[in-house]
This record gives C-alpha cells, sequence and structure tokens, in this order.
C-alpha cells in the first residue's frame, strides 16, 4: 500500500536520505524545510504520516507536533519524530507533544521503513474508524441559557420535533433541568417515568434497555427523558450517572437535544461536555446579553470554543424596547445566526396544549422556522444527502431554500 508522507527537517541533506529511503518503499514524500511552512501544507495534503525534525528554526518540531494535534482536521495524523537528540527528556517531550513514535538519527533505512510502515497501518485504521464513528456517533444539541426564562425549553422541544420532522427520525430530548423541567409537559406526556426511575440503579447496570423503558415516547417522534416530578429528587441524579445515561442514549439516537438549567452546575457541565454543539439563547435585553457574555467566557475557559459549535440563538421572548441587533453582536464580539420572532400566543397555546409549535396547525410562520433550524442543525452528512423518501417537512424546507435563493 502506498501512502503519502510529508518530511519536515531544515537540513536539506538529511530530508534527501528520508525521502529516498521512503520513495524505495513506495511511498510518495513531500519534503519541507520548516515547521511554519509545514503546517498548511499538512492541513491540505493530508499525509497519511508526518516526519518531524526536532530543532528547527521558527517553529520546532514539538509546537508543529502539537498543532497537528490541536486541529480537528489533522489530529488522527500519525507523527514520527525524527532526531538527533537520544535523551530521554526529549523522548517525553516528545509524546506529551502528542509525536506516535520517535526515531533517532543515525538510522538504518529498513529501520525507518519499518516503523512507517506501523504508523500507515494505524493511520488507515484511524480513518476507517474515524469515517465510521461519525456516521453512527449521535449529533448532540445543547440548548442553554446561563438567565432563566429566554426560552430554552420550548427552543429545545421545537428543535428536537423539527429534526423529528425533517428527517422522519426518532429523536431524544434530555432535560437536564431538574428543578423545573418542562420538557414532558411542552409534549403533553405523562410523567409515567423520569430521571428518578434511574437514580437508584448502580452505574454498572445502567444500559440501552434500562434507558429505553424509561424513556417517554410520543407519536410525533420525539423521545423524552423527563425531569422528576418533584424538585428535591432532581438532586439524586449524580452527574456521573446522568453522563453515562447520555452516553448510552447517544447510541440509541442519531440527535439528541439537551434542554440544560440556566446554571453551570456539574449536571450542566457534564451536558455540555458531552455535545457537539451548544445553542446559547439570549432575549434582546441587558441583562440577557450581559449573562451570555458570562457563558460564552466560560466557554472559552472549558475549550468548548475549539472542539465545539457555539451557536447564538435570539429569541425575541417581548415585545417593545428591544436592544437593535448590531448592538448585542457587537457586545457578543460573535454574530447571532439565528432569530426567532415574538410569538406570545403561538407559545402559549403549544404550553396549554402540548404541542410543540413545529407541529401544530396554528404555528404559522414558526413551523417553518423550526423546520429549517431543525434542518440546519443537523449532521453535514444528512444534510448532503437528499433522503430516497424526503418527509413533507423536507420537501418544505427545500421549497423555502429554493424560493429565498431565487429571489437574491
Ligand atoms: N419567541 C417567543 N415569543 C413569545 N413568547 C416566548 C417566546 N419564546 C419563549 N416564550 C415564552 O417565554 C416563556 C419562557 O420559555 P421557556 O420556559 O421555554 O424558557 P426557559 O429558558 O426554559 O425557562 P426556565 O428558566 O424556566 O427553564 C414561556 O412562557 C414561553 O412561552
Ligand atoms: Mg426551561
Amino acid at each position: 500500500m502506498a501512502g503519502k508522507i510529508v518530511a519536515v527537517d531544515d537540513n536539506e541533506i538529511n530530508l534527501k536520505v528520508v525521502s529516498t529511503t521512503l520513495e524505495q518503499a513506495g511511498y510518495e514524500v513531500t519534503t519541507v524545510t520548516n515547521g511554519a511552512e509545514a503546517l498548511p501544507l499538512i492541513s491540505k495534503m493530508l499525509p497519511d504520516v508526518v516526519i518531524l525534525d526536532i530543532s528547527m528554526p521558527i517553529m520546532d518540531g514539538y509546537e508543529v507536533c502539537s498543532k497537528i494535534r490541536e486541529s480537528k482536521k489533522t489530529s488522527h495524523i500519525p507523527v514520527m519524530m525524527l532526531t538527533a537528540h537520544n535523551a530521554l527528556d526529549d523522548k517525553i517531550k516528545g509524546f506529551d507533544a502528542g509525536a506516535d513514535d520517535y526515531l533517532t538519527k543515525p538510522f538504518q533505512p529498513a529501520e525507518l521503513q519499518a516503523r512507517i510502515a506501523v504508523l500507515m497501518r494505524r493511520s488507515s485504521q484511524r480513518t476507517t474508524k474515524a469515517d465510521t464513528t461519525v456516521e453512527k456517533h449521535a449529533k448532540t444539541i445543547s440548548v442553554f441559557s446561563l438567565r432563566g426564562g429566554v426560552g430554552v425549553s420550548a427552543i429545545a422541544a421545537n428543535i428536537a420535533a423539527g429534526i423529528s420532522q425533517v428527517w422522519g427520525k426518532n429523536v431524544a430530548l434530555v432535560d437536564l433541568s431538574m428543578a423545573a423541567g418542562q420538557a414532558a409537559l411542552l409534549l403533553n406526556m405523562s410523567l409515567r417515568n423520569t430521571w428518578l426511575d434511574l437514580a437508584h440503579i448502580p452505574s454498572d447496570d445502567l444500559d440501552k434497555d434500562v434507558v429505553d423503558a424509561v424513556m417517554l415516547k410520543s407519536e410525533n417522534g420525539v423521545h423524552v427523558l423527563a425531569a422528576p416530578r418533584k424538585v428535591a429528587d432532581g438532586q439524586l441524579i449524580t452527574p456521573v450517572a446522568a453522563g453515562k445515561v447520555i452516553e448510552i442514549i447517544k447510541e440509541m439516537y442519531d440527535y439528541v437535544v439537551l434542554d440544560l438549567a440556566s446554571d453551570f452546575s456539574d449536571l450542566t457541565l457534564q451536558g455540555l461536555d458531552q455535545s457537539d454543539m451548544i445553542l446559547a439563547v439570549l432575549s434582546p435585553e441587558l441583562a440577557s446579553v450581559r449573562a451570555t457574555i458570562a457563558a460564552l467566557d466560560v466557554f472559552g475557559d472549558l475549550g468548548y470554543k475549539e472542539n465545539k459549535d457555539i451557536v447564538l440563538v435570539l429569541n425575541r421572548t417581548f415585545e417593545a424596547g428591544i436592544l437593535p441587533r448590531k448592538n448585542i453582536e457587537k457586545a457578543l464580539k460573535q454574530p447571532i445566526q439565528i432569530f426567532i420572532p415574538y410569538a406570545s400566543q403561538a407559545f402559549i397555546d403549544s404550553i396549554n396544549f402540548g404541542v410543540p409549535i413545529v407541529l401544530s396547525e396554528e404555528g404559522g410562520e414558526l413551523v417553518g422556522i423550526f423546520e429549517d433550524i431543525g434542518f440546519l442543525l443537523s449532521k453535514d452528512t444528512d444534510r448532503a444527502t437528499p433522503p430516497k423518501e424526503p418527509t413533507p417537512a423536507y420537501r418544505s424546507v427545500m421549497t423555502r431554500f429554493e424560493q429565498r435563493n431565487q429571489r437574491r
């Protein structure tokens, strides 16, 4: 099996030795003489293996290796450190930076070829593994605000129902707002089973069957894990157990929506940690904007900005006296991606009748808005391939997109 290799060394003679040795073994080798140039090349070429010299000017091998590991696109690529250093310290530093192997110069050509063959095998395993996990892996979307009452639960329920409508698949809606949980209420489900039923089960005994038995299933495609009836019972669910349950739910559904409490409790953090995407909901007033700035700061500290999609949702929960969008975006230093209009009657009806707006006949323009949002938040892989048997919601989303494109 031929493979692509990028070799980085400031010494051109060394580079020549490496490339000749590996080309003899049938590999395609691209050489670069400094780390700063190597990074864009690696992220463009996505080679099967990278070979790095350690001491180089501008950017040394450790730094290049860390950068390769930091980027989602390249983090899976095996890296071999190739160097004159033979000290244990250097080796540890190399592995700390995320190197997979370490070879000291001078080396025997056969040894380099053999070690590269091992890394190549690892590379192909990693790609196939990554490919299958991307497809199988549930997309988990958290809906969150540090300030209560801005519509988090309503949006979570409508997004879950919207995604379910668009793809015709069951979607899990997990209520993690234990003290004031309303997810089941919003879907008119009786609280036959709740998180409380899972609280007394030892963590090792939690599995798909157990979790499936406590999910409330409605015919509209949303399956809810409801918050306990009594506020005090919410405390019986430990963050560790909740984490395990969420992991199990992720294996059972393609999409998981989390309705989070407006705090940074351990339970909330557990939910955020497990999410691919966080919808930060705010309303157009000062206190909500402030709370969102604070939340975005925490997301930054937790490293979420690097590994999760953070999407701002402006929900107009009141009619008059709203802050202009521009001012809000300036304060947040980030554009708002989703807007939900003021619609008090639709939201009140939806609570009273226990039907998410996106599913109701009286929802008006909000039906389309939540279908579109459901589609836009779906996995790239789902959006890229039109379904064989498109649902009515999918067709409406496509029709609206076409109409908008024509108007442009
Ligand atoms: N776009 C909107 N227009 C009008 N009313 C809205 C809108 N969005 C939400 N509401 C109303 O705002 C209230 C709060 O909504 P919701 O309970 O979903 O918020 P929350 O952030 O989950 O609150 P909590 O902090 O209590 O969990 C509800 O009465 C809901 O109907
Ligand atoms: Mg709520």
